[in-house]
């Protein structure tokens, strides 16, 4: 393995490529990673990135992000097939008429969509800018939210407004439960449960703290408390533990589950170093936006940067 990870930085060099990774990649590819975040610092990172290739080690709707802020770059995928549950959950002809039926409506998409969704919504938001991108918007305007509806209740909750959800979820956040998470609790009661806000409901009442990837890691930094169960995806704990060596990570179980493991995407971990290896040194598979869903998708991603600032 750590031949292969030589290879893939020196073939990086060579290329002028750099790799961003999201923190529920394998260990081992956010080590070769030249920058790993969450959602919103992958595509702020996107939008800097001044190398001749991207390569997203990540699921394809944050690959193709990376490809409208950054057109004439090739942007590769060590996996084509690393698509999202959300992203799967929301298909572009009949979101269409959803949006037809709710005239007046702006529309703002979490990130996990299409390049076609975004090219059909007014702005877009992450777990970390979800509440400010909704607050942007004046209240006595109503709001289309998808396509998570854990996401979206939480922010109807959080801000008070009443936006039409979309019904698409994340495999994986649905995948908690309830009873075991208690069960877990109690075992456990002095650590605080922290969780992603692709929870649902249940899960997100039981959490001292709810938030994006990169929230949940600032939090267990600045926390005094020195045990946390973590409800989201396990690839966090890697980063996260390197943050707080000292304390005390329980991922949080899912159902199906007997072991109490905490969920993993099966979709991020589709990227394996070899795939990153052969991705980088045949610049392949590409990801690739046409030109009209491109120019659209563009407008509300930048108004996301811009109000992100
Ligand atoms: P964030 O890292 O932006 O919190 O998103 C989590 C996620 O599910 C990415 O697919
Ligand atoms: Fe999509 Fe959920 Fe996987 Fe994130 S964790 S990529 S939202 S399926």
């Amino acid at each position: 393995m750590e031949k292969l990870k030589e290879c893939i930085l020196d073939l990086k060099k060579q290329k002028n490529a750099v790799i961003l990774a999201h923190y529920y990649q394998a260990p081992e590819i956010q080590e070769i990673a030249d920058y790993v975040g969450d959602s919103l610092g992958l595509s702020q990172k996107a939008a800097q990135v001044d190398a001749a290739i991207i390569l997203f080690a990540g699921v394809h709707f944050m690959a193709e992000t990376a490809k409208i802020l950054n057109p004439n770059k090739k942007v590769i995928l060590p996996d084509l097939n690393a698509g999202c549950s959300l992203a799967d959950s929301c298909p572009p002809l009949i979101f269409k008429k959803f949006i037809e039926a709710h005239p007046n409506h702006i529309v703002i998409t979490y990130i996990n969509c299409s390049a076609e969704i975004k090219a059909l919504s007014h702005l877009v938001c992450t777990s970390s800018n979800a509440e400010k991108i909704v607050n942007s918007v004046p209240t006595n305007i109503p709001i289309i939210f998808a396509p998570d509806k854990n996401l979206g209740n939480y922010i109807n909750q959080k801000t008070g407004r009443k936006m039409v959800l979309w019904d698409g979820s994340c495999v994986v956040h649905e995948a908690f439960s309830l009873d075991k998470l208690i069960a877990l609790h109690r075992l456990h009661p002095d650590a605080k449960i922290i969780a992603h806000p692709e929870s649902e409901t249940h899960i997100l009442e039981t959490a001292s703290y709810i938030g994006s990837t990169s929230g949940m890691i600032a939090y267990v930094k600045t926390s005094p408390f020195a045990k946390f169960i973590v409800a989201t995806e396990a690839g966090i704990l890697y980063k996260m533990q390197q943050a707080v060596p000292e304390k005390i990570l329980i991922p949080a179980p899912s159902q199906e589950d007997n072991t109490c493991a905490c969920s993993e995407c099966g979709f991020m971990k589709m990227n394996t170093l070899q795939k990153v290896y052969d991705c980088l040194q045949n610049e392949s598979p590409e990801v690739t936006v046409s030109i009209g869903i491109r120019e659209k998708a563009l407008i509300p991603i930048e108004r996301m940067l811009e109000l992100s600032k």
